[in-house]
């Protein structure tokens, strides 16, 4: 719609990088959390998403990926929704499979991408090999003459962090991020899941305009009305502006991640579009059952 007003909204960063190069260490650097120490065998296993406020008050929402071979999709869907990635390569362990992955991924979402160079604390910390051996991969960052912003950080001492935040945003800027807050809310699921106290939850990051509570939506084939929204600190939010990730309660059941919720003006209205949707998905699956 041309007659819309764009509004400058926070960039969208998706954390990508090979198992255990420290992806989740940083966000919980920059986020003064510890995320790292309540996971399973510390593996990232969803998609965290978090929204962080600078020393500047800029703010910078933060997709969280899993290095782990098994969560191709979960990379993907993180390089899709994305304006920019952070490639995490350990110093020490250098170009691994799930690096060169990410790289791809990000190639394909036509991204830029700013690599962290994380663990230079390490006494085997070796970042001009890292630099060297991305030149195999067409990553070529500035210290070898290319375009490509990189930066050497350490999770663990915050060395860097501050400067790895600056080019984030610089980068942004560039990007001239903007969205319509005011027009009926367009989101994207980035996981769901059935809560045994809560029903149906899903993760969602708001594309456009802003979601409220009490809203009507259409989410894939569900529907539903926001009872609630929670955000990544588990408080109560009434209002969800463009990229800020938020968890929806109120869902009539468990969408699909990379699904897109949209709010619609009644609950007729949202039963005809979820109810159209499910009869298109039965009628496929009727069709490409075997006989
Ligand atoms: P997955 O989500 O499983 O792919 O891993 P990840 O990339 O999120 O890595 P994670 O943050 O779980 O860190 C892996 C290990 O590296 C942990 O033991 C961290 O403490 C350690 N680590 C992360 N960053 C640093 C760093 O800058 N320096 C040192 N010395 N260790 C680090
Ligand atoms: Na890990
Ligand atoms: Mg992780």
């Amino acid at each position: 719609d041309a007659e819309e007003t764009l509004k400058p909204r926070p960039p969208v960063v998706t954390i990508m990088g090979h198992v255990d190069h420290g992806k989740t260490s940083l966000l919980d650097a920059l986020r003064g959390t510890d995320v790292v120490r309540g996971e399973a065998g510390g593996i990232t296993q969803h998609m965290g998403a978090y929204q962080i406020k600078t020393k500047n008050g800029d703010l910078v929402t933060f997709l969280d990926t899993p290095g782990h071979a098994a969560f191709t999709q979960m990379r993907m869907r993180g390089a899709n929704v994305t304006d920019l990635v952070v490639l995490v390569v350990a110093a020490d362990d250098g170009i691994m499979p799930q690096t060169i992955e990410a790289i791809n991924h990000t190639k394909a979402a036509g991204v830029p991408m700013i690599v962290a160079i994380n663990k230079i604390d390490k006494p085997e910390a070796n970042p001009q090999r890292v630099r060297e051996r991305l030149l195999e991969h067409e990553v070529v960052v500035e210290a070898m003459s290319g375009d490509v912003q990189d930066v050497e950080v350490s999770a663990k001492t915050g060395a860097g962090l501050d400067e790895l935040i600056e080019k984030i945003l610089l980068q942004a800027e560039f990007m001239e991020l903007k969205a319509n807050p005011d027009r009926d809310a367009e989101a994207t699921v980035i996981e769901a899941k059935l809560d045994k106290g809560k029903g149906p939850l899903a993760t969602v990051l708001v594309k456009r305009g802003t979601l409220r509570v009490g809203d009507i939506f259409v989410v894939g084939t569900q529907s539903g009305r926001v009872r609630a929204m929670l955000d990544d600190k588990g408080r109560q939010v009434k209002e969800a502006p463009p990229a800020l990730p938020v968890e929806v309660l109120g869902i009539g059941g468990v969408p699909m991640a990379g699904d897109l919720l949209s709010v619609v003006e009644s609950e007729q209205r949202a039963r005809e579009v979820s109810g159209y949707r499910q009869e298109q998905a039965t009628a496929k699956r009727t069709a490409t059952a075997p006989a």
